[in-house]
């Protein structure tokens, strides 16, 4: 049963809900603005012990169901303030997610929320549309992993899509690491760490990188206060070294700009300066201070290293800068698809009732021009 109908507006237009569930914070609006109403964690209260949990979290699908039912639930009446019968949804979702989070979804929106209608939209493929362009590299560093995807005059090159678990969860195991070796009596909880993290780290330049932990290293940067239930100090080494597990290479050597230059040497020769010359950084971990130039700097340096000399001959790398804060741009995307009248794939409630799945675009079976084709 659905609960707390009193009193919630009911749109008879047909704006769209326009949701962005990230990770960590779900980014929540109407198509058509320019901004989204609200960015909320990815959380809820569990109704019986009472204890926050976070989606990502859970423990099986049913699990997920729960948590989810919760959490819009939440969304609809207490954010949104919409009535969600018969609403026009638009979700952004990584193609690179699990398929598992997106049939539960829309199963907690037809079955138990009754929407209208869902259309899950690419969230690389929306974000260029914030700029008006159609050939970009779209590198997206949020929570849990950062995503990339080559899209070349509005196609997404899939075969050159990269993921690696860097993300701001890493950032702040490492503050927490830092923080254990000065002492044991540290220990902040996630939110605490985040808030150290946005307040007072950077990243670093490549430079100064390079000769940290060496006998040249450089004069740390100052020592300051963050000032919490108790003043803590947060040491310049910590604020300058927070983020260099974004760059340090893995075994496979793979890092952050790795994923760049890895991308487009799997895309052909005629679209590779295009793709370097349009890289747009999205997620809240792209919005820390340093961290543009650090990796443009870090791309320079790497493509003339032996590991890319001989396959890549790419000479600059150019950032576009979207309308918005990196951490709602592929929101910003999808609030502009969401007003066009193009004929876009919305599953209806009707056809998920009859065939009680969702379509994958990226399946021969969904893309025939018949009766499976879900248009509006
Ligand atoms: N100014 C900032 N400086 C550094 N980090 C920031 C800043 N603002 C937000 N972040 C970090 O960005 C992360 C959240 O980004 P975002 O909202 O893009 O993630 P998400 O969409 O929830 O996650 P994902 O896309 O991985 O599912 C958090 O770890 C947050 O601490
Ligand atoms: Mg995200």
């Amino acid at each position: 049963m659905l609960r707390g109908y009193e009193g919630v507006r009911y749109i008879t237009d047909k704006q769209m809900v326009v949701f962005d569930i990230g990770g960590a914070y779900t980014k929540f609006g109407y198509a058509g603005e320019t901004s989204p109403r609200g960015i909320i964690r990815t959380e809820v209260r569990c109704p019986e012990s009472k204890k926050i949990r976070r989606i990502i979290d859970h423990i099986d699908v049913e699990d997920l169901y729960q948590l989810l039912v919760e959490f819009l639930h939440l969304l609809f009446f207490k954010y949104v303030v919409v009535s969600p019968k018969d609403a026009r949804i638009l979700i952004l979702e990584s193609p690179l997610a699990a398929t598992r989070f997106r049939d539960t979804l829309a199963k907690v929106m037809f079955r138990h929320f009754e929407v209208g209608s869902i259309l899950f939209l690419p969230s690389h493929l929306a974000t260029i549309s914030t700029l008006g362009i159609d050939t970009a590299l779209v590198l997206d560093v949020g929570y849990q992993e950062a995503t990339l995807i080559p899209i070349f005059e509005g196609i997404p090159i899939l075969k050159a899509w990269q993921a690696l678990p860097l993300g701001g969860q890493v950032v702040h195991d490492n503050i927490k690491k830092y923080f254990n070796d000065v002492s044991t009596d540290l220990d902040f909880p996630e939110k605490v760490l985040e808030d150290i993290k946005v307040r007072t780290c950077f990243v670093t330049t490549l430079e100064r990188s390079t000769k940290l932990g060496t006998k040249d290293a450089p004069a740390p940067p100052p020592t300051v206060k963050y000032p919490g239930v108790k003043s803590i100090s947060v040491p310049g080494e910590i604020r300058e070294k927070a983020f260099e597990i974004l760059w340090e290479r893995d075994n496979d050597n793979l890092s952050l700009p790795t994923m760049i230059l890895d991308a487009i040497v799997k895309c052909s020769l005629d679209t590779r300066c295009a793709l370097a010359e349009n890289i747009v950084l999205v997620g809240g971990t792209t919005m820390a201070k340093g961290f543009a130039s650090r990796l443009k700097s870090e791309l320079l340096t790497l493509v003339k290293s032996d590991l890319y000399k001989n396959k890549l001959k790419v000479e600059s790398f150019k950032f576009h800068k979207a309308p918005s804060k990196p951490n709602y741009t592929a929101w910003l995307g999808g609030a502009i698809f969401g007003t066009t009248d193009l004929p876009l794939r919305c599953l209806t409630k009707e056809m998920y009732l009859k065939t009680n799945r969702v379509p994958d675009w990226s399946n021969l079976v969904d893309n025939q021009k018949d009766e499976t084709s879900y248009e509006v």
